[in-house]
């Protein structure tokens, strides 16, 4: 494709396009800092216009979704673009959503990585030449989200750390043994994170953080390299149980796989269960889909 970039706006003028994927967060006992990319996607075309913001959804939200500015890619590109010194676009926008809404996959994150890597893209350069690293991305999209835990794997791709240093948010991606294998029960209501954030408490015992600490320690080893250590790297005790009387058919299901040696988490803030199994087992009020471990965002 030609690119150009137009004197009078500073963006190119052709349209971009980004393909972001679902994220899982926390896997158990790594809460706000552990994350895995998965294979659904969303794919969003933008375009700067002289005319109206324009917002055109397809697949998952389609009709909950707000078409205006007031669109998350939208005031995430924005977000992004000022935080790089340039004006705010008006944009047409395409999303062709895959990720479902509301469910603990980080469709939201995936929205925020989305509408900053557009802009990086709409920008080309930083304004000295250079394109924006992804170094740069992750503490942009991690202020909008306000924990890194699913901004940095669907930035990075696979299996990331992610932790807030004071000047902002930062990740490192490992390499995911191969005989890891993701299961998602998706339930069909939906959840708000704020209200499983609302749900946590304000401390918790130094018992239980020392047993989390363990466990996401166990849990680096155990994804990189011995997934069979998953059942004891996952537990939890710091944020699933709290959440009990905000998902009770998610932490049931979680136990019961649990009990039955399948290591199972909530996904993020829930209400999906994650599960790391090689059967796809049938349950009531869930739809089970095997996934893979995915890269992260890319430009198509
Ligand atoms: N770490 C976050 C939480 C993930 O559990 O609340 C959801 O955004």
């Amino acid at each position: 494709m030609t690119s150009s970039v137009s004197r009078v706006t500073g963006f190119v003028t052709h349209p971009v396009t980004v393909r972001v994927p679902a994220t899982s967060a926390n896997l158990g006992a790594g809460f706000d800092s552990l994350g895995l990319a998965l294979s659904l996607h969303d794919e969003v075309t933008a375009q700067v216009t002289f005319e109206d913001t324009e917002v055109i959804i397809e697949g998952q939200g389609a009709d909950t979704l707000p078409t205006d500015e007031s669109h998350l890619v939208v005031t995430s590109l924005h977000h992004a673009c000022r935080a790089l010194g340039a004006p705010t676009p008006r944009v047409k926008l395409h999303c062709r959503n895959g990720i479902p809404q509301a469910r603990g996959l980080g469709s939201s994150s995936a929205a925020i990585v989305a509408g900053v890597s557009l802009a990086a893209g709409l920008l080309a350069s930083d304004g000295d030449g250079n394109t924006v690293d992804d170094a740069v991305l992750l503490r942009i999209a991690a202020e909008l989200e306000g924990h890194p835990d699913n901004v940095a794997p669907c930035l990075l791709g696979g299996f990331t750390i992610a932790w807030t240093d004071p000047d902002g948010a930062r990740a490192v991606r490992l390499p995911v043994a191969d005989d890891v294998s993701p299961v998602i029960y998706l339930p069909s209501g939906r959840g708000l994170t704020t209200h499983a954030r609302a749900a946590l408490p304000g401390r918790v015992p130094h018992v239980d953080a020392a047993f989390n600490i363990s466990r996401a320690a166990l849990t680096v080893h155990a994804l990189t390299s011995d997934p069979s250590l998953l059942l004891a790297a996952t537990a939890d005790r710091i944020h699933q149980r709290y959440r009990a009387d905000v998902m009770p058919s998610t932490i049931e299901l979680v136990e019961v796989l649990r009990q039955d040696g399948v290591p199972a988490v909530v996904s993020g803030a829930g209400p999906s269960v994650l599960a790391f199994d090689q059967v796809i087992r049938p349950v009531d009020g869930f739809e089970a889909i095997r996934l893979s471990v995915a890269d992260g965002v890319t430009r198509l």
